[in-house]
């Protein structure tokens, strides 16, 4: 018999942590999205809203479930779905709506829970890079119907593959136990289509042991990032994430728009910082989800195109998730980065802009 007290014991943790009566430990952020999305029993037609820049897993969840994707527009000063514009391509098909708490703020998921009307749509959300995040001492995971994290081994909580489901609804709770595990209700007595997303016991005791060290290190992301935000927030041609009254951003990374240079140039101030501090800055996704070459052809990619009628994802064209994807720059929180490292690779940067302008 195996001892699955670590992985029962890590999801009651998590639960007490997130401030939800139900986690579901999985083997990834991926298989809890595809778990949630398949347990929401989607029909032929339903559409799920999201946005399109997010990491493709966000949207490829939906398709794995027979949900067809349709995306909205992002805030230019969150980088987050933009609540109106999703209420905007709501129909009598949709049937969830998922935000990302990107870079680990929390999405405007009030207002949008304020402009669904329609109790039938359920609110997910991918927490994958928000762990701790929180909106008036509420923390994400505990604010939507459903919620998914990532133990990626980038995340907060780094296992190097994990993830976790969180909600308060018990019956979906018990639904998403079901798929993780083949669909099993008691031992080889398979009830519904399920897979093996299972987290490894030995992942739940290392999840354990940073789940009680987590707040530590969130607070030393955040203190990272206020060394940016003083060198940073009253720059010009610089645009950072706007953090609303009571809302706690958890800091995945850094993000932030260099704005006014032309695009050409913001390749070479990651360069220009890259000769003078060792620190190569990413530039995020580069792409939105809509643009990647297989929702282009989806039609000729994907099989289920046969039975599903999809939006011409080449067609697609959202402005504000297109400005920021190209614009973006991420800085780094994690703990290789010292507060001497942070003042000197911001400083750095805003010398590098200040000479290409
Ligand atoms: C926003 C978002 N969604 C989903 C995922 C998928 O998580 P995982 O890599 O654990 O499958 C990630 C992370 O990689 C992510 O950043």
């Amino acid at each position: 018999m195996q001892n699955n007290y670590p992985v029962s014991q890590f999801e009651k943790e998590f639960a007490r942590y997130i401030g939800v009566r139900y986690a579901v430990s999985v083997s990834s952020g991926t298989a809890g999205l595809v778990v949630s999305m398949m347990a929401l029993g989607l029909e032929p037609g339903d559409t799920i809203i999201t946005t399109p820049l997010t990491f493709i897993a966000t949207s490829n969840s939906a398709l794995c479930a027979g949900g067809i994707p349709v995306f909205a527009d992002v805030q230019r000063d969150t980088f987050c779905l933009d609540p109106e514009d999703t209420a905007k391509r709501i129909t009598n098909n949709t049937k969830a709506i998922v935000g990302v708490h990107l870079y680990g703020l929390p999405f405007a998921i009030e207002r949008l829970r304020d402009l669904v009307t329609n109790g039938r749509i359920r609110i997910v959300e991918d927490a994958s890079q928000a762990l701790g995040a929180s909106i008036n001492g509420r923390k994400v995971g505990a604010l939507g119907d459903v919620a998914v994290f990532s133990f990626y081994e980038t995340k907060h909580i780094r296992l190097g593959e994990g993830g976790m489901i969180t909600t308060n609804d018990k019956e979906f709770a018990e639904h998403c136990k079901m798929i993780r595990s083949h669909g099993q209700s008691s031992k080889y007595y398979h009830k519904i289509l399920g897979y093996n997303f299972r987290l490894p016991i030995s992942s739940a005791l290392i999840g354990l042991e940073q789940l009680r060290k987590i707040e530590e290190d969130i607070k030393r992301r955040v203190r990272i990032s206020e060394i940016y935000m003083e060198n940073l927030q009253r720059v010009d041609s610089i645009r950072l994430q706007r953090i609303d009254a009571g809302v706690r951003h958890s800091y995945y990374l850094f993000p932030l728009l260099v704005e006014k240079l032309p695009l050409r140039k913001i390749d070479a101030l990651v360069n220009y910082v890259l000769r003078r501090t060792g620190r190569k800055l990413t530039r995020g996704y580069r792409r939105l989800v809509y643009q990647q070459p297989f929702y282009r052809n989806i039609e000729r990619l994907f099989w289920a195109a046969k039975f599903l009628k999809f939006p011409d994802y080449s067609s697609c064209s959202l402005p504000n998730a297109e400005y920021v994807v190209s614009r973006l720059v991420e800085l780094p929180t994690d703990d290789s980065v010292s507060e001497e490292e942070a003042d000197n690779i911001s400083r750095t940067l805003l010398r590098g802009i200040k000479e290409s302008t």
